[in-house]
């Protein structure tokens, strides 16, 4: 491993978004995440397009990226299963389960990463955790469900916020709202998840614990650290 001190954070997330393509399969259609992160490792696919046969999106903005580059974007439909999906991470703890939803892709993301076998999250240093809970925790909600659903995650002691943009309530790629939660106390992730889903007007929660990272690439000042799970 080579040490890279004083890299940035943005340096490091170029650093990992590279890295991931070791994993991308020749021939084959890869799955792509959202976020800064991913950005970078949409900027390294580029570079081998002409290797792989395209990519499945996880939101509008990563499409528009992949096929600005030249990539192309099929839909989720039209594939069985993927080798791979890369994506970032707003905590990861050590065994692969994550928060995620900081750029508001998260159902999509977990309908991506469903279709794939392996999970190879890409993430700076700073994500790593011991428990997760720290970062507010991304919920995607049916509107008129937004503030019963703020309700119960008051009695479990989370504060609810509805994530605005520009004074509004953002709206994500599905039509739906996004509830960022602070205050809670993930113990434990898998059943969680699973409770937290079963609530009406629940899309997604932002918890990857059932589909959870396989690998992660760390960026850190050692190096790129590869975790695995
Ligand atoms: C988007 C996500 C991202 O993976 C997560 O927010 C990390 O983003 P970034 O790489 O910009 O830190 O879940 O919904």
């Amino acid at each position: 491993m080579t040490t890279t001190p004083s890299l940035t954070q943005d340096e490091l997330k170029t650093l990992v978004g590279q890295a991931a393509l070791q994993y991308v399969v020749p021939g084959e259609i890869v799955g792509v995440g959202t976020g800064s992160t991913v950005n970078k490792f949409i900027d390294a696919l580029a570079t081998i397009k002409d290797q792989i046969k395209g990519a499945v999106s996880s939101s509008v903005a990563s499409t528009e990226r992949l096929k600005a580059l030249g990539i192309p974007v099929f839909d989720a439909n039209e594939v069985d299963s993927l080798a791979v999906y890369i994506d970032g991470a707003d905590e990861i703890d050590g065994k692969g389960h994550m928060v995620k939803g900081g750029g508001a892709a998260l159902t999509r993301e977990k309908i991506v990463a469903a279709l794939a076998s392996r999970f190879v999250c890409i993430a700076d240093e700073s994500k790593l955790v011991q428990a997760l809970g720290q970062f507010p925790l991304p919920v995607e909600v049916i509107p008129m469900a937004a503030n019963h659903i703020a309700r119960r995650f008051a009695a479990m002691g989370g504060q609810a916020q509805l994530r605005l943009r520009d004074g509004q309530p953002l709206v994500t790629d599905n039509g739906q709202y996004i509830l960022d939660v602070r205050g809670l106390s993930i113990t434990d992730p898998l059943a969680f998840e699973s409770d937290i889903n079963q609530w009406p007007g629940v899309v997604t929660v932002g918890v990857f614990a059932h589909q959870k990272a396989s690998v992660c690439l760390l960026g850190t000042a050692q190096g790129v650290k590869t975790l695995t799970y």
